[in-house]
């Protein structure tokens, strides 16, 4: 064999392994690319927010405070984070760049809970000139009026501090937080804790952040449980009172969604079919958080190389209702059944949801096969259900908000699909 032939040879074998090696890098490297477990914050993986946080980037510099709900793992804490990025943009001469911080009320029960939680949003705040400057405040009012984180959060010990005193603290807290930017935006997310806080904190956040020296600053308030934000703001007797505007979290578009998951899927070397993502949508019904779980749990059970089948989605989902079992639904499920009359109501309710749908909900043969007592108990109990935000409504239509939920309790259900309509 010429030497020109036997050099090509090796060069073209020498191609084949690198590029067979890159294909198994590329393979190995692979990260599932689904996130179920945590709050969004890459734009690139937040789908279908654009539009909607452009819309209420603009209604906060315009100085209209918002409002903000969706139900249990739909995507808020995500939309604040594109939300954030949006009001960072310049948008005009009327609209520069905004500041943000992000107060998370998750836990918060007392006042002194409050103070933390503003407190641990500034002092991790991702701009190193706000979170100074947040320091610099604090440190000047330690001198001012005696405010010590380490006394209000507990580690220091002090002698009893009254309710007054610390919704006086949270005032000049938060006035000095107003101090740190000429254009603010405000997050408070689940805002719906405050309702049941001690010592008056919306009157607080009025008096120090929607009064004449704050005019600078606006605020959204993000909510789970529709009711309860609706009470806050809607309620002539209470603080805020039509202080914001009312929107409501829209749903991630399904076509949007099927493209985003096509392309994650096809981009990390396990190409969907198309009838495996048609049936994950339908099983989730487009729920945020769920379609992701269910996204990272077929991905999970795909070898690299090969396509995610229908016969996986199938797979994984039962596999996921089936967690439900020992999670904290089944747990509620377990106290409400050994409660009282209008705890075992809800049990009720949620089967009736479960088997049949959110129609038709008062028909006699349905209330006493549930065991009611009379179809009146039926709206008192989906109200209490939609407080724990277990169920939500829409145009006259109840829904369970988590459809594996409803798919668990549809399977464990004594009823379901034994008398048809
Ligand atoms: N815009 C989005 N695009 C894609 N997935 C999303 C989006 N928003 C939320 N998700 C999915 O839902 C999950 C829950 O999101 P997030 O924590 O923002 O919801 P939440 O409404 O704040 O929940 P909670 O009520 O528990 O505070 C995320 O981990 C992600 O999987
Ligand atoms: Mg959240």
């Amino acid at each position: 064999m010429p030497r020109s032939a036997i050099a090509e040879m090796r060069t073209g074998l020498r191609n084949k392994i690198v590029s067979l090696a890159g294909t198994i890098n590329g393979l190995m490297a692979a990260l599932n690319p689904f996130i179920w477990d945590r709050p969004l914050d890459d734009p690139a993986k937040i789908v279908g927010m654009d539009a909607f946080a452009q819309q209420v980037a603009l209604t906060l510099k315009g100085q209209t405070n918002v409002a903000l709900f969706g139900p249990r793992d739909t995507g808020k804490t995500t939309f604040t984070n594109q939300l954030a990025l949006e009001l960072g943009r310049d948008h005009g001469p009327d609209a520069p760049a905004f500041d943000v911080v992000k107060i998370n009320l998750q836990r918060v029960v007392s006042i002194p809970g409050f103070i933390g939680c503003v407190h641990d949003a500034l002092s991790a705040h991702p701009d190193r000139h706000l979170r100074r400057s947040a320091q610099r405040q604090f440190e000047a009012l330690e001198k001012e009026i005696g405010f010590d984180i380490k006394v209000i959060k507990g580690s220091v010990k002090s002698v009893a501090r009254t309710t007054e005193q610390d919704a006086e603290a949270l005032h000049a807290q938060l006035v000095s937080m107003r101090k740190l930017s000429n254009h603010l935006v405000v997050i408070f997310d689940e805002f719906q804790r405050l309702a049941h806080c001690p010592g008056d904190p919306l009157a607080v956040i009025r008096s120090a952040l929607m009064s004449s020296g704050a005019n600078h600053v606006s605020l959204l308030f993000t909510g789970s449980i529709r009711t309860v934000l609706q009470m806050m703001l809607e309620d002539s007797s209470q603080p805020l009172f039509g202080e914001a505007a009312q929107l409501q979290l829209p749903v991630i578009g399904r076509i949007e969604f099927l493209e985003y998951l096509e392309f994650q899927f096809q981009a990390t070397s396990k190409p969907a079919e198309e009838a495996a993502l048609e049936h994950l949508l339908n099983l989730t019904a487009a729920h945020p958080r769920r379609t992701q779980q269910l996204a990272w749990e077929c991905w999970n059970e795909t070898r690299p190389g090969r396509p995610v089948q229908l016969q996986t989605v199938i797979d994984a989902h039962n596999d996921l209702v089936q967690t439900i079992e020992r999670s904290e639904f089944s747990a509620m499920l377990d106290l409400l059944i050994s409660g009282d009359d209008g705890e075992v109501n809800e049990v009720r309710a949620l089967q009736m949801l479960a088997d049949r749908g959110g129609q038709k909900l008062t028909s006699r043969p349905l209330v006493a096969r549930y065991g009611f007592s009379s179809a009146a108990r039926i709206k008192p109990t989906l109200l209490r259900l939609q407080r724990r935000g277990l169920i939500d409504e829409h145009r006259g239509v109840w829904r369970i908000v988590d459809p594996f939920f409803e798919e668990w309790l549809r399977r464990s259900s004594p009823l379901a699909d034994t008398y048809p309509e």
